[in-house]
């Protein structure tokens, strides 16, 4: 109790003893009746200073008129912008990715999209934005990139809060999955334009095998910070004798002592010496039904078209007719676990549209791969936003808000796409439901004749 009153009352009654507390606190009485004098007159002065003003101004207005008031306006702007930090809203919906930062391994480098519980993380007020925003909507998604050196290794690690989905753009990755039941270890080569599906807590690695560097395009089923374990990190942390008793070397405990941590976060690992400590290596393939449950060869599977370009997916259908065998094991693996992601490949031809629509059940985010284009957002509020999107941005839109994309170049606008949804996504065009809604309702909303509405042309259901 006292500690608090100290606290409250700052350094004039810090005594410790009552007698002294006293005097002082008559002090502060006489102080006070001072100051109440000076502030009725400064109070007065004020008053006095506000109706004069006000007469002024009347007299001022009614001969200037208008004038007056537009310039009163700017006044009024331009002093309220220093104190309120203005984001474009847009950056709701729009994250650079290329200007966020670059977290520098040996072996590699991580970029990410995200939500952050200390502000200060943040790079810049844009990436707050960005952050905030996926988060209020409860997103289910946050995005990363991951770059990794040919040879270079992404340590086996486990995700506590989030399915791992992905995208390869680049490269020739082994990877191996540890499955969560029966501790199943599942391997594959994973191939430029596959698709990778790592459930959350399995434990998974990721080595470079190819000659040119790996790119992952990478979404977490989490609008909260990622939380993540590296094997190597979780070794150290292990009590060496329990260590010793859990995996039982020859040389015991004094075989453990032998590790050394390395003073470098080993996230993406490099050796300087790797040739020397890795002397034969080999990238064996699981069989179809385990392989099947990691991977999907999206660039493979069928394309679906519309006017404006090529749709690919890889997602559960609930009707398994006309999918292949290792579609069907893939499909199954996304329904068995909880909060999965659809993703997507959306090819936007040249300066062709992806035309209005929203999704009932899903929030979207995605990643512009190459081309350059135009996205639009309308939010419940009735907010409306358009941005231009190019190479490395992350685009967002909350489940509800009708959004578009459009190609603003000579070439197609390739985008790679994801929707918390691990069922079947419903969406809703602006053609759909303007050709649904009857031409009087419209007529009655536009102010329109209802005989125009015939001048748009019928949906071909
Ligand atoms: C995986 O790729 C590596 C490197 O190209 C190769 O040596 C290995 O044979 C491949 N494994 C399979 C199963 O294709
Ligand atoms: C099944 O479809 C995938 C693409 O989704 C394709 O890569 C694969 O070759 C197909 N498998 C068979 C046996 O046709
Ligand atoms: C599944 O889809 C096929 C064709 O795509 C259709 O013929 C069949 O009736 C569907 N089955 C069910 C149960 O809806």
């Amino acid at each position: 109790m006292d500690n608090q009153a100290f606290e409250m009352h700052g350094e004039r009654i810090q005594s410790p003893s009552k007698g002294k507390e006293w005097p002082r606190k008559e002090e502060r009485k006489g102080n006070w009746s001072l100051m109440k004098i000076f502030l009725v007159c400064l109070l007065a002065c004020v008053i006095t200073t506000a109706i004069g003003v006000l007469v002024l101004s009347l007299v001022y207005t009614s001969t200037t008129g208008i004038v007056k008031e537009v310039s009163m306006k700017d006044d009024g702007a331009s002093s309220t912008k220093p104190d309120e930090k203005s984001v474009d809203v847009k950056f709701q919906f729009l994250n650079h990715l290329t200007k966020s930062k670059v977290f520098n391994f040996a072996g590699g480098e991580i970029q990410w999209a995200r939500f952050r519980n200390d502000v200060n993380e943040y790079e810049n007020d844009e990436e707050m934005e960005f952050g905030k925003s996926i988060n209020n909507h409860r997103s289910s998604m946050t995005f990363g990139t991951l770059r990794i050196k040919s040879k270079g290794l992404r340590v086996p690690h486990w995700h506590f809060n989030a399915n791992e989905h992905g995208y390869l753009q680049q490269g020739t990755a082994w990877i191996g999955v540890i499955g969560a039941d029966d501790s199943t270890v599942t391997t594959y080569n994973v191939t430029a334009g596959q698709v990778i599906f790592f459930p959350r807590n399995t434990v998974h690695w990721i080595k470079n095998v190819g000659t040119e560097d790996c790119l992952f395009l990478l979404f977490f089923t989490t609008h909260e910070e990622l939380q993540t374990l590296d094997v190597d990190d979780a070794f150290f942390s292990t009590p060496e004798d329990i260590a010793a008793r859990a995996l039982k070397p020859r040389g015991g405990v004094n075989f453990i002592r032998t590790f050394k941590k390395q003073v470098e976060d080993q996230a993406v690992n490099l050796p300087p010496n790797l040739d020397e400590l890795v002397k034969s290596a080999d990238y064996v393939q699981s069989p179809d039904h385990l392989v099947w449950q990691y991977f999907y060869n999206l660039k493979g599977s069928r394309e679906y078209h519309f006017p404006g370009g090529i749709f690919q997916w890889a997602r559960y259908r609930r009707n398994s007719t006309g999918l292949n065998e290792t579609e069907k094991i893939f499909s199954e693996s996304l329904n068995k676990h909880e909060n999965t992601l659809t993703l997507a490949t959306l090819r936007i031809f040249s300066n062709q549209l992806g035309q209005p629509h929203f999704h009932f059940n899903a929030n979207e985010m995605g990643y512009v791969i190459s081309g350059c284009g135009q996205a639009g957002v309308i939010t419940s509020s009735g907010a409306v936003s358009s941005f231009n999107i190019g190479i490395g941005d992350v685009i967002f839109f909350p489940v509800g808000t009708q959004h578009y994309l459009k190609s603003i170049c000579d070439e197609d606008l390739l985008l790679i796409l994801a929707y918390s949804t691990g069922d079947q996504l419903e969406t809703l065009r602006m053609t759909d439901y303007f050709h649904a809604t009857a031409d009087h309702i419209l007529a009655q909303i536009f102010f329109k004749e209802q005989d125009e509405f015939q001048k748009f042309p019928k949906s071909k259901k």
